[in-house]
Formats: structure tokens, C-alpha cells, sequence
């Protein structure tokens, strides 16, 4: 049988791990796909700094455009807005369908690469890109599909959860919590945009679109950070029974949608409240299903590669079957949702 070949772009802590992941597991998931997979290249900017032993180093290049061409599904896991967006519209253009943890390209650029990848045939996943391993994309895409959503809460940043929850439960100051969660590799390179809430308005800016099927981007989050969050705050918190995790707020109602990223005081009873470390968790109000939570590890390198993974593998069993994944719906002339300011 031909290969499914699959070429990863990035060799970070995500693209290691999903490296990881397909070397020891891809036998067993050829044979359930039907197809074996092959993992045809591996781009990085510096291939003699990886030294995983499960890398086959012959994999290793830093011709991209190259491991796009050749793939039938591109695993984008560089981050940033380029190289990336022109590496997935590569892809793209190349027919192979994009798996991407990208949260920042998707926000920014998703309405582009969703209509290029309808265009062209191909589908584009990105369970990843929101709160790691959680899946929480494929329910807002599929699943949930026939209800109404009216509101969605998220601890969807694990570097500011953890900061927050090591500053309230072990008093440790803001720059020694944050020198952990980049030890632990939740942060991003630069952590700015995990502190002031970028990277959390990132993945509202894309639940918003699933859930309300619109179009809004990451300009349209209103955002503030934890930076100026002081262990003053957190004690005053406390001493009222509350407990402050920086929250994504997306919702629907009569004047639009909108989306707002902020450190919200909760009340130490909520079930965010008990989202305790680096892990995320996903609140969702529905018309029909009631109120849903959605919990787990939400950053690091083998969560977050557990969600590539998956979809890699959804993504064969289409192409073995000669099936498409599912499209997202706005981007099929259906009417969108108007937005309003949060
Ligand atoms: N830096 C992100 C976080 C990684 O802390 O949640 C996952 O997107």
C-alpha cells in the first residue's frame, strides 16, 4: 500500500514530541488508518541542534517549502505568523491537507487559509491550536453543531494559570512563578504575548468563530493581561472567597458576538476556580446540552503533540477512505454572525 506521507514543519517542543509520537505509535496507527504513514521530513531552522534520539537525523532539513511539497499532510508547528502562513498556503496550493497548532496564524490569517484549503480540496485541523491536548476544536466544530451556543469561559493560557494559581496557593512571587512555567515549557519563546493575553485571545478569537460561526479575529478581542496582577490582588481575592484567572470570554446575544480576554475575580466555588498548575479548562453554555467543561493538560510539549497527533491520524483515515473532514461553516457563503464590541 502507498505510504500517507506526512512531513512536520518545526522540530520544537511540539514538533518533537509529535515526532515522538509517530515514531513509536506510527506502526499501529497505519495499520488501524489502513495505510501506513510515513514521516517524510522534518524542516527546523537548525537541524544540528537536535539531538532526540527517536529523530532520524536523515530527516532533518531547513528546506521547507520542499517537506510541503512532498506530504500529503503538512504538519505546520513553527508558530508566528511567517514563515508559516506562506508555508501553509504552500502546502495548500501542493494539495496536501495542513495540520496546525498555530493559534496566532488562525486568528490572524484563518478566514485566508480555511477558504484557500475549501478551494483547493484539501482540509486544515487545528484541535491544538486551544488549550493543548484538550479537545474542545472538534466539539465546537462538530459536535455541538446542532445546539446554540450562548457563552464560552476558558482558562485556555496554562503559563498565566500556572503564575496565577503559584502566586495564590504557595505565595511565590510573579517572575519566580513565571521562570517555573518556562522551565516546565508552557511559555511561549517570548512569554509577553502569554502574559498580557495575547496568546489567550488567540484561541477566543478562534472558539468565537467555531461557536458562533463568524468571522472574528484576534483585532477583534479586547485584551488585558495579568502583568499587573500583584500579590496585594491576590491576597484581597482571597480574603473575599475568590480566586483571579485570567479568562476568555466569548458569547452571543442580541447585539452580536464578542470576545474579551481579562483577569476575572470568580468565586472560589466556580468550577474554574478548582483549574489549578498549567491546566486549561473550557466552560460552555448551551442551549439544548446545558452547561459543558472541558478539562486537561492545556500546554507542554506531549499534551499538546497528543491533539496533533489526532488529527493526523483523522486526517489519514479521510484520505484512505478518500473522505473530507469536516468544513467550517462559515466559509461555505452561509451568512455569518455580526459582531459587536465587548
Ligand atoms: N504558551 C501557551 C500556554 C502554550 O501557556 O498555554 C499553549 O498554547
Amino acid at each position: 500500500q502507498t505510504p500517507i506521507r506526512i512531513g512536520l514543519l518545526g522540530a520544537g517542543t511540539v514538533g518533537s514530541q509529535t515526532a515522538r509520537l509517530l515514531v513509536e505509535n506510527g506502526r499501529e496507527l497505519g495499520s488501524r488508518i489502513g495505510r501506513p504513514l510515513e514521516l517524510t521530513g522534518i524542516s527546523c531552522l537548525h537541524p544540528d541542534r537536535v539531538s532526540d534520539p527517536w529523530i532520524d537525523r536523515s530527516l532533518l532539513t531547513t528546506d521547507s517549502e520542499a517537506v510541503c511539497k512532498r506530504s500529503d499532510i503538512v504538519v505546520e508547528l513553527i508558530g508566528g505568523l511567517e514563515p508559516a502562513r506562506s508555508l501553509v498556503l504552500t502546502a495548500i496550493k501542493s494539495g496536501a491537507s495542513v495540520v496546525t497548532a498555530n493559534k496566532a496564524l488562525l486568528a490572524k490569517f484563518g478566514p485566508e487559509l480555511y477558504r484557500a484549503a475549501e478551494d483547493r480540496g484539501v482540509d486544515i485541523y487545528f484541535e491544538a491550536a486551544v488549550a493543548g491536548a484538550i479537545p474542545i476544536v472538534r466539539p465546537l466544530r462538530e459536535s455541538l453543531v446542532g445546539d446554540q451556543i450562548s457563552s464560552i469561559l476558558g482558562i485556555v493560557n496554562g503559563t498565566t494559570n500556572y503564575i496565577l494559581d503559584q502566586m495564590t496557593t504557595q505565595g511565590l512571587g510573579f517572575d519566580q512563578a513565571l521562570g517555573q512555567a518556562q522551565e516546565k515549557g508552557y511559555a511561549e519563546a517570548d512569554p509577553t504575548g502569554d502574559i498580557e493575553g495575547e496568546d489567550a485571545a488567540n484561541k477566543a478569537a478562534i472558539m468565537a468563530t467555531l461557536a458562533f460561526h463568524t468571522e472574528l479575529g484576534i483585532d477583534d478581542v479586547t485584551v488585558e493581561g495579568i502583568s499587573s496582577i500583584t500579590a496585594d490582588d491576590i491576597a484581597v481575592a482571597t480574603a473575599e472567597g475568590k480566586v483571579i484567572k485570567l479568562l476568555a470570554v466569548a458569547r452571543q446575544d442580541a447585539d452580536g458576538v464578542s470576545a474579551r480576554v481579562y483577569p476575572a475575580l470568580i468565586d472560589k466555588d466556580h468550577p474554574l476556580a478548582s483549574v489549578h498548575g498549567s491546566f486549561n479548562a473550557v466552560f460552555v453554555q448551551t442551549q439544548a446540552a446545558g452547561d459543558l467543561m472541558f478539562y486537561g493538560r492545556g500546554a507542554g510539549g506531549a499534551p499538546t503533540a497528543s491533539a496533533v497527533v489526532g488529527d493526523i491520524v483523522t486526517e489519514a483515515r479521510h484520505i484512505a477512505q478518500g473522505t473530507t473532514g469536516p468544513s467550517i461553516s462559515p466559509y461555505k457563503s452561509l451568512p455569518l454572525a455580526p459582531l459587536s464590541k465587548a
